[in-house]
């Protein structure tokens, strides 16, 4: 068995944790990428070796069902984490969230219930292994909720809570968490929204992630200046708040009238 250290990622295949470690794959950084799908699993697993990882191993499981969850974790205890990244995340469409509310439940199973299930098991294996870093990715819809993601929103802001505890407890074990507010970056998962100028390429979000990496913060944003933005939205008054981003009914029937 390989004494080297292994980067293991939940959600493999996704866009930002797949620029990081194409970053990480050219330093030689070994991986495990944890995903539902096979085929998509072996192309990132193929993708990363030609960068130049040293090696790649891939498990599939459905990060929303707490059995695959516990099938798959079977699988690492040997294996020595350098940074674990939890990447797996749905966006999900808000209008048909309304209309079929129980896709609210399986939004919130995997972006949050199962999260907190993975979080919890993972904790001693973290510890007992001398885990470098545990990197969360949040969202910056996480810090107040809008009209257009408050089911998403509202699962990003449950993780940080969770997170915020897990930290300290982690801190005590002597491993890091890093947890990212992230704003919004092009990937498959935002690729049907118009997302103006202020979003980023995945590249420079995994740059970005590095500089992070080498910090001591606990709670970062990527790019930073979401930071400042959310320092002025979260303390807006709800009036003021509702002007800026109105929802989508309020729009139909000021236009009405
Ligand atoms: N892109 C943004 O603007 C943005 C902004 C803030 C936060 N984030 C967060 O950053 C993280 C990564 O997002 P991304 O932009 O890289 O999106 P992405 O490319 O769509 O990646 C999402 C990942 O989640 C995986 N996934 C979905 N359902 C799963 C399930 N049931 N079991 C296992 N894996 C599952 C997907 O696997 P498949 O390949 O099988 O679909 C994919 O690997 C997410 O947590 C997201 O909420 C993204």
């Amino acid at each position: 068995m390989s004494d080297q250290r292994e980067h293991v990622v939940f959600g493999g295949t996704s866009g930002i944790a797949m620029a990081w470690c194409r970053l990480e794959a050219e330093k030689g950084a070994a991986f495990r990428l944890v995903g539902r799908s096979g085929e998509r699993l072996e192309a990132a697993a193929a993708d990363l070796l030609a960068r130049g990882a040293s090696s790649c191993h891939t498990h599939q499981a459905d990060l929303a069902c707490t059995e695959e969850i516990d099938a798959v974790l079977e699988t690492l205890p040997h294996t020595r984490p350098s940074v674990v990244l939890l990447a797996h995340g749905l966006l999900g469409d808000q209008a048909e969230i309304e209309q079929r509310p129980a896709l609210a439940l399986e939004l919130l199973r995997l972006n949050l219930d199962c999260s907190i299930y993975l979080l919890l098991r993972i904790t001693p294996w973290l510890e007992e292994k001398g885990c470098r870093r545990l990197v969360v990715l949040g969202s910056v819809a996480g810090d107040r909720g809008r009209a257009e993601n408050s089911v998403y929103g509202a699962s990003k802001a449950g993780l940080e809570a969770f997170c915020s505890g897990l930290a300290a407890r982690l801190e005590a074990g002597g491993v890091k968490l890093l947890f990212v507010k992230a704003g919004p970056v092009r990937t498959a998962m935002t690729a049907h929204l118009d997302l103006g100028p202020a979003a980023i390429e995945s590249k420079g979000f995994a740059r970005r992630l590095q500089r992070a990496l080498r910090s001591q913060r606990v709670f970062v944003y990527i790019p930073r200046r979401w930071g400042l933005i959310f320092l002025v939205l979260r303390h807006l008054p709800f009036r003021v708040f509702l002007r800026l981003f109105p929802a989508r009914q309020a729009r139909t029937s000021a236009s009405d009238g």
